[in-house]
């Protein structure tokens, strides 16, 4: 890239939570392979993010490049009203069969928000056809993040979703104080209070509960004890609630088990999962039901769920992803997700040591460092980039999520990275 395309993008250019005004800098990456991403000047970063979660299997996997290969030469694309494919059959077959009973009906959309707006939409839908089109608001707990489209925002925590700036326009939906205590720690019911409040108060209100199972990812990477999520389950068979699991961020193996809401013995009625489904290499999504939720869902007037978005089942993306899943199936993943968890376990404990450090934690392959006080995000960027890593922190969160295939002299060159980083923002 010349300093000319750079300028180009700093002006003309808008890339995530940036300003038009004062854009952070962007550093070129021109290539990418396994758990390496190459710069415009040749030289080679650790990648410590999976690029939000999503390259399990590292860059430029052969499988995968084949697979896209192979369907590019079919087609890329093809309408998915009135038409179907075998890469579109491929993937939600592998779907259905990876997550529990009685999940088995399947919405392919393009992005983790859209599945989280048609999961939104699925619920409220339901209660329309069972007779309850007053059951039509979301609970929620803070500090979740579910994706930055209308519906999706309204579920996202008030503060970090920044409501305020569109009041007026944001569905109001109910919150509860996220869950206190951590995934180790001691259980004690008061941590379920404020939510079970919510429940008395306005199950009559509310189609469904959505959350983020076990770690609560971009509004806090918070990871939370099981039997929190367990309780959610009886409040929803209580008071007649449908419970939403967006796995978007924690599915497909990320936190030791291949769906996070496995750590709790449970099933949610609706599942939203994302950004992994494809190894990363292009954005899909879908959202899981039942056979019995998916009926009722139908049993309106309208006779059909009303959601079709153009690139719906794309067959170069279900190709990907069907390959993707096939290398999650052959198991791989456990030993790998296990290995980089007791490895950032030993090597994250001499951070907690650092007084700028406020708590350390990890679970399956996510660690995650909270400082005392935020970063600043150039100039800790920029030392990272030094460093030979790239860790995108935010607010007083620098956290990692490897790829899977992470070798251990690569995982502790990381971390080994991170510390000298943290350690000199004490000078
Ligand atoms: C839990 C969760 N839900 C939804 C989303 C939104 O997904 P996307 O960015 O693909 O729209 C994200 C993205 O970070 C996420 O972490």
């Amino acid at each position: 890239m010349t300093p000319s395309d750079l300028a180009f993008d700093k002006q003309h250019i808008w890339h995530p939570y940036t300003s038009l005004i004062s854009p952070l800098p962007c550093i070129p990456i021109v290539s990418a392979h396994g758990v390496r991403l190459t710069l415009a000047d040749g030289r080679e970063l650790i990648d410590g993010m999976s690029s939000w979660w999503s390259t399990i299997h590292g860059y430029n996997h052969p499988r995968l490049n084949q697979a896209a290969k192979d369907q590019i030469d079919k087609m890329s694309h093809v309408m998915f009203g009135g038409i179907t494919h075998p890469s579109a059959v491929a993937l939600c077959r592998k779907l259905v069969a990876m997550t529990a009973a009685p999940l088995d009906r399947v919405f392919i959309s393009d992005s983790g928000s859209v599945a989280v707006e048609v999961a939104l939409k699925m619920a409220i839908q339901y209660w329309v056809a069972k007779g309850s089109p007053r059951k039509n608001r979301m609970l929620t707990i803070e500090h979740g993040y579910h994706g930055d489209t209308f519906a999706a925002m309204s579920v996202c925590d008030p503060v970090n979703g920044m409501h305020d700036l569109f009041s007026g326009v944001l569905s109001l939906q109910l919150f509860a104080k996220a869950p206190q205590i951590g995934f180790d720690q001691p259980w004690d019911d008061s941590d379920i209070e404020s939510l079970e409040r919510l429940f008395q108060l306005h199950h009559q209100e509310a189609a469904a509960i959505i959350l983020e199972p076990i770690v609560q990812g971009a509004g806090g990477m918070r990871i939370y004890h099981p039997n929190y999520l367990k309780a959610v389950r009886r409040l929803c068979d209580k008071y007649d609630v449908l419970l939403i699991c967006d796995e978007i961020a924690t599915g497909f193996g990320r936190t030791g088990k291949l769906f996070a809401y496995e750590h709790s013995d449970i099933v949610p009625d609706i599942l939203c999962v994302g950004k992994a489904l494809t190894g990363g290499y292009m954005s899909l999504a879908a959202t899981i039901t039942s056979q019995a939720i998916g009926e009722m869902v139908c049993n309106t007037a309208a006779g059909v769920f009303m959601h079709g978005p153009t690139f719906m089942g794309n067959p170069l993306a279900c190709a990907v992803a069907a390959e993707s899943l096939s290398m999650l199936e052959e198991g791989n993943w456990q030993h790998q997700v296990l290995a980089i968890e007791s490895q950032l376990k030993a090597q994250f404990k001499p951070f907690s040591m650092l007084t700028n450090v406020r708590d350390v934690r990890v679970l399956g392959a996510i660690g995650v460092i909270e400082l005392t006080e935020a970063v600043e995000m150039e100039s800790i960027s920029a030392a990272f980039v030094e460093q030979g890593i790239w860790v995108r922190p935010f607010g007083k969160l620098v956290y990692i999520m490897p790829q899977y295939i992470i070798s251990e002299q690569d995982l502790t060159a990381l971390t080994t990275a991170i510390y000298n980083v943290i350690q000199k923002l004490n000078d």
